[in-house]
């Protein structure tokens, strides 16, 4: 349990709370306390889904610019490669992740928003990279996961002007998946993750890996992957569950162990 970040567990899915008032800017504490809450995350055996927010008024506006307003390259060349590893592993978590944005979600906090598997915002949402507008680019992710997930031309659109996206463009884009009433943020996030809670853990981390491990790659390595992750599959109980159930009862009745 950190300061400004809090990892909190209820019935299979775990929260990353951050809560540093009033905008959650991400300094290096609450980077270290991300990194911490995000290996919590992935090693817990109770923990099968994982919702990031920010609370119910803004989910981060960024890297803390009063931390870095007297760094020069020396400190942040230092301070880079932790923020890097932070973000790195809270998108490695090996389970479906899914970040509940209400209010901003600026330069660190859309990048942090870009680690999770899926994004749900409030329609008063407000998503970008602005770090242009202070003279610097995207140092947590921004300029990999962004174009990686909306495409190149429209993620340098963001990049190079630092506009605001609100809601509505934010899902035509391709940028969040779900808008909701600002109010419903954190139970829509909830709700889309509770689904798998009772999944088949070892299948859905390594669908997990092979997605994002394919997509760090060439097709032929990522099918390589996908094959090692395939046939792994066939050690798991839940694989043998899945297809006897299949076989006695039909299609979506297995009760999975996780295991
Ligand atoms: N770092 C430090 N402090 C911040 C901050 C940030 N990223 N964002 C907001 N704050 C502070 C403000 O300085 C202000 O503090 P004081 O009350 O002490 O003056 C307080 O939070 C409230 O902010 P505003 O008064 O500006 O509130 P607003 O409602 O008028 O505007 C905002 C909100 C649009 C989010 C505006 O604050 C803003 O543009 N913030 C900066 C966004 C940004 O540039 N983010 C990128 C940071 S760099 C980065 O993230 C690099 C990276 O890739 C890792």
């Amino acid at each position: 349990m950190g300061e400004f970040v809090r990892f909190e567990v209820d019935g299979g899915i775990g929260t990353i709370r951050l809560d540093r008032p009033p905008m959650n800017a991400l300094n290096a504490q609450v980077q270290g306390e991300l990194h911490e809450a995000a290996m919590e995350a992935g090693t817990r055996a109770d923990v099968r889904a994982v919702v990031i927010y920010g609370g119910a008024k803004v989910f981060a506006a960024g890297a803390d610019i009063k931390e870095m307003v007297t760094a020069d390259y020396a400190s942040m060349v230092q301070r880079a490669a932790p923020l890097q590893a932070a973000f790195d592993a809270l998108a490695r978590i090996p389970k479906p992740t899914v970040a509940a944005i209400t209010g901003y979600a600026l330069g660190g906090g859309c990048e942090l928003a870009l680690t999770a598997d899926f994004r749900i915002c409030g329609d008063n949402a407000k998503l970008g990279q602005p770090e242009i507008l202070l003279g610097i680019i995207p140092g947590a992710g921004g300029t990999q996961r962004l174009p990686r997930l909306i495409g190149p031309a429209k993620a340098k659109d963001l990049v190079y002007s630092g506009r605001f996206v609100g809601a509505e463009e934010a899902l035509a884009i391709g940028l969040v998946d779900k808008v909701v009433a600002p109010d419903d943020v954190y139970s829509a996030a909830v709700e889309l993750v509770s689904r798998y809670v009772t999944g088949p853990a070892l299948a859905l981390r390594a669908a997990k890996a092979a997605i994002d491990g394919g997509l760090d790659g060439d097709l032929a390595s990522g099918l390589r992957l996908e094959t090692q992750l395939f046939t792994g599959l066939f050690a798991t109980e839940d694989r043998a569950i899945g297809m006897a159930s299949f076989v006695e009862n039909g299609p979506g009745k297995a009760q999975f162990v996780g295991r």
